[in-house]
């Protein structure tokens, strides 16, 4: 149970934990690659040690200490078959992307995760593995987990992807690496190109052509220093606390601007928000910047088209920050939240008007009305770690005193959020 009084201003300089996409990839690529993988910055969250945990399971000697990891790499096919079922935890990211390599390997691995890994669609990578030539079965023909796969022998295919997803996009691209011939996805709008990047400096050639994106296979992975930034999907929190809490500002170092991720700052800027982008550099493959953000009276936005994708994590917490903006925000084109860690339309709705907040549900997204005196709240996170700080961040701006139930899923992507808030929040 998490306790959230109502905060009077934030002020502060932080650092966010490292990125969890490109945490769960440096692990992944480590163990696939020929020689030392060394990782700082790795977030150490339950969803990237689930990552860990499986690849151990899978042969791979890992050493992890808070966000330093060394990955002892075998080569591709240096992974053996697993004694145990692969647990992934909560983590989408864990299961979709090793279903791509498992997809790969001639051996026989069971995949499965929590209750709400059971309810999140499989076959968006089962589908196109299958026709690559793997055999996976799972509950439903392969819609759900647990997942059984056999690999090996996969042709290379070209993939029309129905729905913009880094995790559907780099499964089939690590297949394609072990396939025959080249394989190429295209998809719908652009998602997170994290994968695309971190094979790049594992030596890989990866060819972007506007929406498609295609490897040979037969490629090698060769192990290197891979730094972590953090991640913009935590910073979020801290800005949309920001916007929310008057004569609040914050200092956020280290933040990752993957122009794939950074739809948070263009709402926040489009609302009237002020964020400052303060010594940007290049870490590795991917860019990197200070946020300098100030508390600012916001208006309604529209969220919708090619932003969703940028954006799509962010979601709850730019509509707990929509009741604070004077006039109607209208969230569309976004019904891939109704396939997330929970159905994300759904719990946002019910825990947000649990303040007083005015959020209907439409069938791609939501609609909020503002500005919004909110009220303390007993919240439930519904094991969701976005929900749980979201509300989290409504709760700094609400009267009275917030409790967040089933607190313990915000260890999922962020430890220490609590007693980051606790830091950087006065009462
Ligand atoms: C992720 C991709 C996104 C995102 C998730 C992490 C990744 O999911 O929501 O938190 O690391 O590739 P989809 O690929 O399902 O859009």
């Amino acid at each position: 149970m998490l306790r959230i009084a109502k905060a009077n201003k934030l002020s502060g300089q932080v650092k966010v934990p490292g990125d969890k996409s490109i945490s769960h990839r440096a692990v992944m690529f480590g163990a696939l690659a020929e020689g030392q993988t060394t990782i700082e910055g790795f977030l150490p969250g339950a969803d990237c040690l689930s990552t860990i945990s499986c690849f151990r399971k899978l042969g791979i000697s890992i050493t992890q200490a808070g966000d330093r990891v060394t990955v002892e790499g075998k080569g591709w096919f240096g992974l053996q078959e697993p004694e145990e079922i692969l647990d992934v935890g909560n983590s989408g990211t864990t299961i979709r992307l090793m279903a791509g390599i498992l997809a790969t390997q001639p051996f026989h691995a069971v995949v499965e995760g929590d209750e709400s890994i059971a309810k999140r669609p499989m076959r968006r990578v089962v589908g196109p593995l299958r026709q690559m030539g793997a055999k996976i079965d799972g509950r439903k023909q392969g819609e759900f987990t647990p997942l059984s796969i056999r690999g090996g022998d996969l042709n290379g295919i070209a993939y029309q992807s129905p729905v913009a997803s880094a995790q559907v996009k780099s499964a089939i691209l690590l297949a394609g690496l072990q396939a025959k011939g080249v394989t190429s996805v295209t998809e719908p709008l652009l998602s997170r190109d994290h994968t695309e990047r971190m094979l790049r400096a594992f030596g890989v050639d990866v060819r972007q052509d506007g929406l498609t994106v295609s490897v040979e296979g037969g490629q090698k992975l060769t192990g290197r220093h891979i730094v972590v930034p953090g991640d913009i999907s935590s910073a979020a929190f801290l800005i949309a606390a920001v916007m929310m809490v008057p004569g609040s500002s914050l200092l956020i170092e280290n933040v990752g601007m993957n122009p794939s991720r950074t739809g948070i700052i263009d709402v926040v800027r489009a609302m009237g928000g002020t964020i400052e982008c303060r010594n940007e550099r290049i870490v590795n493959e991917e860019p990197v910047a200070d946020l300098y953000v100030v508390h600012s009276e916001l208006t309604a936005t529209v969220v919708e088209g090619d932003l969703i994708p940028r954006l799509i994590d962010e979601i709850p917490v730019i509509a707990v920050m929509a009741t604070q903006a004077s006039g109607k925000t209208i969230i569309r084109d976004a019904e891939e939240l109704k396939v997330k860690e929970t159905d994300r339309i759904v719990t946002v709705v019910s825990e947000l008007s649990k303040f007083g907040a005015k959020v209907t549900p439409t069938d791609d997204g939501m609609i909020i009305e503002g500005k919004t005196e909110l009220h303390g709240a007993e919240i439930d996170s519904m094991g969701d770690h976005r929900i749980g700080m979201a509300m989290a961040v409504a709760g700094l701006a609400a009267s009275g005193t917030t409790s967040i139930g089933n607190a313990s899923a915000i260890d999922v992507s962020f430890p220490g959020f609590a007693g980051l808030l606790a830091n950087i929040a006065v009462e």
